[in-house]
């Protein structure tokens, strides 16, 4: 897209006045709402949207001041990569940046010296971000946001994408920098969830799955591919859509408000790197926008489940523990390590528990979040409704062998009505070698200035 482009859409949201095929028709508050809902939040509206668009989860440490970067982040197949310092000094953070050239970085990922940023930043989504948020966001890290002087450290990247430059390639193949356009045949509040789930949420980044270049496969409903689930990370970002047993199908509006919101409903719990979000995103947003987020979600149709008989429970399994039959493989690791708080009939306490029965992350295909926490244990939820996780999936990297967690997570995918494929001690030795529980059961809120 061409800059005169950039500029026509920005003031025509800005100005609702019509400017060539962009124009806007209606005066949908998709873009204008944010500042009302800061209010709601009782936060600027800059630093809604900050929280908002989550940019502390990458740019900030545990340990480091707020927003002055170092975080590392592996990025599939080229390396390493660490976010930068966004605090506004001038010589290591983003101080000399003017409002276009910030403009440009979050909507092209082209820094103010030219060089390309990796899709690491996800700048993507972002390039969907109104006019007025981008503005409240640029003030809020100018003016809110205290200066740190911290170097930034180079990535580590080898191979195919190391220099730069065809990074440009990249974007002129995957993207699309047009602000949020809004479809005039939907509500304002769905267009308002479309907004923050495709733009600023950037949910995409982790639930939708990569190509061969890793572009996101849709960046938004009109493809199949959108929130359909992806690996990243070991974990798996199970899928948004309207699936009926691996997707969001049998969830209510009111339950995905719920998630996130408290990170608890009675489906689930938020896990890996989902606690990242909930802590520092989705639990800040107000009532309104969390419930548009949950309506645009259920907008969204079944994808991989057409026609499928959505879950129901049985009891065959929870007899079978009770009487202590121990002859379908899994059963007794799960009886003497998971039922004392999963329970026999997989239905966990609600809240403290999770349910294995009926959840759909139990039932998604790739087994890889189910291998991964039950090794090492999760990041906990700490939300300001739902509270502290007072109960902690423990870690079972050193009590149980590969084969007893593959026939565990086997039996609990296939039991009380769940009904997905089997897990091998292949699958969990290799997300064993590549993961560390070390601190993985901390909980981590952070700071935004
Ligand atoms: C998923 C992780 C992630 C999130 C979320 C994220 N960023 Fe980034 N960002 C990065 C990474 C990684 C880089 C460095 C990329 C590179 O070096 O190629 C970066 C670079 C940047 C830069 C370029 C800075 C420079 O050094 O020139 C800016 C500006 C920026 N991000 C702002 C933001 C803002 C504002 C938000 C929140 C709305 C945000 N980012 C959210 C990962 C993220
Ligand atoms: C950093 C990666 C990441 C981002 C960004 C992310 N998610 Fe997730 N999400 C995950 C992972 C991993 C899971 C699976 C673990 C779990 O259920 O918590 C998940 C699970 C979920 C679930 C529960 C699904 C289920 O079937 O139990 C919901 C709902 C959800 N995400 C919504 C969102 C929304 C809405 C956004 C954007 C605001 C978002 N996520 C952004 C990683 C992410
Ligand atoms: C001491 C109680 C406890 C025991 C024992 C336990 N879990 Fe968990 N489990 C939890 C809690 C609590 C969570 C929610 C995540 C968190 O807060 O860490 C969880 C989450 C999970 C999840 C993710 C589901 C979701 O929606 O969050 C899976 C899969 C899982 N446990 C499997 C197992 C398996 C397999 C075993 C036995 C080998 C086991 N658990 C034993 C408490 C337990």
């Amino acid at each position: 897209m061409s800059s005169r482009n950039l500029t026509c859409s920005f003031f025509s949201l800005v100005l609702l006045a019509g400017c060539g095929s962009e124009a806007i028709t209606t005066a949908s508050n998709y873009a204008t709402d944010s500042m009302a809902q800061a209010a709601a939040a009782g936060l600027s509206h800059g630093e809604y949207v900050a929280r908002l668009g989550n940019c502390v989860a990458c740019h900030s440490t545990a340990e480091g001041a707020p927003l002055a970067g170092g975080l590392k982040m592996a990025v599939p197949m080229l390396g390493n990569i660490y976010a930068t310092n966004i605090t506004p000094d001038s010589e290591t953070g983003i101080g000399q940046y003017t409002f276009d050239e910030f403009d440009r970085v979050m909507r092209t990922g082209v820094a103010r010296d030219g060089h390309r940023l990796y899709p690491a930043m996800p700048y993507p989504s972002y390039a969907k971000i109104s006019g007025q948020d981008m503005r409240a966001l640029f003030s809020f890290l100018m003016e809110e946001v205290t200066a740190v002087t911290q170097a930034n450290i180079p990535s580590e990247i080898t191979g195919l994408l190391s220099p730069r430059w065809p990074l440009a390639i990249w974007n002129v193949v995957t993207m699309d920098n047009d602000p949020y356009i809004p479809n005039n045949n939907q509500s304002d509040q769905w267009n308002r969830g479309a907004y923050l789930v495709q733009g600023l949420g950037h949910c995409g980044a982790c639930h939708t799955p990569r190509g061969l270049i890793l572009q996101e496969k849709g960046l938004d409903e009109g493809s199949n591919a959108f929130l359909s689930g992806a690996p990243l990370d070991h974990w798996t970002a199970s899928s948004l859509n309207g699936d009926v047993n691996s997707g969001l199908g049998r969830w209510e509006t009111n339950d995905i408000v719920e998630f996130l919101q408290t990170g608890h409903n009675r489906f689930g719990t938020a896990f890996g790197t989902m606690v990242e979000v909930v802590n520092n995103s989705t639990q800040h947003m107000s009532v309104s926008d969390q419930q548009s987020m949950a309506e645009y979600l259920k907008s969204l149709p079944a994808v991989n489940e057409i026609n499928a008989q959505p879950y129901n429970y049985t009891d065959t399994a929870t007899k079978q523990l009770l009487s202590l039959n121990f002859s379908t493989p899994g059963a007794q690791v799960y009886y003497e390590y998971c039922s004392s708080c999963h329970v026999t009939s997989g239905g966990g306490y609600y809240p403290y528990q999770p349910p294995l029965s009926g959840n759909p992350v139990i039932m998604d295909p790739d087994p890889s979040s189910l291998i991964n926490i039950t090794l090492n244990g999760s990041l906990r939820v700490n939300a300001e409704k739902g509270g502290p996780d007072i109960n902690d999936m423990p870690y079972f990297r050193l009590l149980l062998s590969d084969q007893q967690i593959a026939e565990a997570l086997t039996f609990a995918r296939s039991s009380w009505g769940n009904n997905a494929p089997s897990v091998s001690a292949e699958q969990v030795g290799e997300i064993r070698a590549a993961t560390d529980p070390s601190r993985n059961d901390d909980i981590v809120v952070l700071r935004m200035k």
